[in-house]
């Protein structure tokens, strides 16, 4: 496994709204994307950019929202209800290569490799095999950077 990018932050959040705000006013973000539903993750999601170095695109804040009774981040807010960090998310340039190495390593793959909120396939690994975090990989998008 090749260290990539670090594409986004996941933040979760009972309240998107809120923490639209809260980036805009607060922390000064400037790129606030408009909020979409991913139904097929259970979260509505709204990306905020941080600026990268000479006009490039940085590191993302990604806001999940819970969407629909039985998203899987209900749990995180019940037990965190102010929303907190939730993933890291990492890009690499093969998503299936990068699934056998982390498999073969004896890391947890949490499901499939599926379409995530930046079109490209994505998976997460099991946190108590990631240093007790909830780790994203993605694939590299075509037109990214
Ligand atoms: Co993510």
């Amino acid at each position: 496994m090749k260290l990539g990018r670090l594409n986004h932050i996941g933040v979760a959040t009972p309240s998107i709204e809120a923490s639209i705000a809260f980036y805009r006013d607060v922390m000064g973000a400037t790129k606030i994307h408009a909020p979409f539903d991913l139904p097929s993750q259970g979260v509505k999601v709204c990306f905020v950019d941080t600026p990268g170095e000479n006009g490039t695109n940085g590191t993302q804040i990604e806001l999940i929202e819970p969407l629909g009774e039985t998203s899987n981040i209900r749990g995180f807010i019940e037990k965190n209800p102010q929303g907190g960090q939730h993933h890291m998310c990492y890009e690499v340039p093969d998503i299936h290569a990068a699934k056998a190495e982390f498999e073969a390593m004896g890391k947890r793959v949490l499901g499939e490799p599926r379409i995530g909120a930046h079109g490209t396939l994505i998976f997460f690994l099991h946190p108590k095999d990631m240093g007790g975090i909830l780790t994203e990989i993605m694939e590299t998008p075509k037109d990214a950077h």
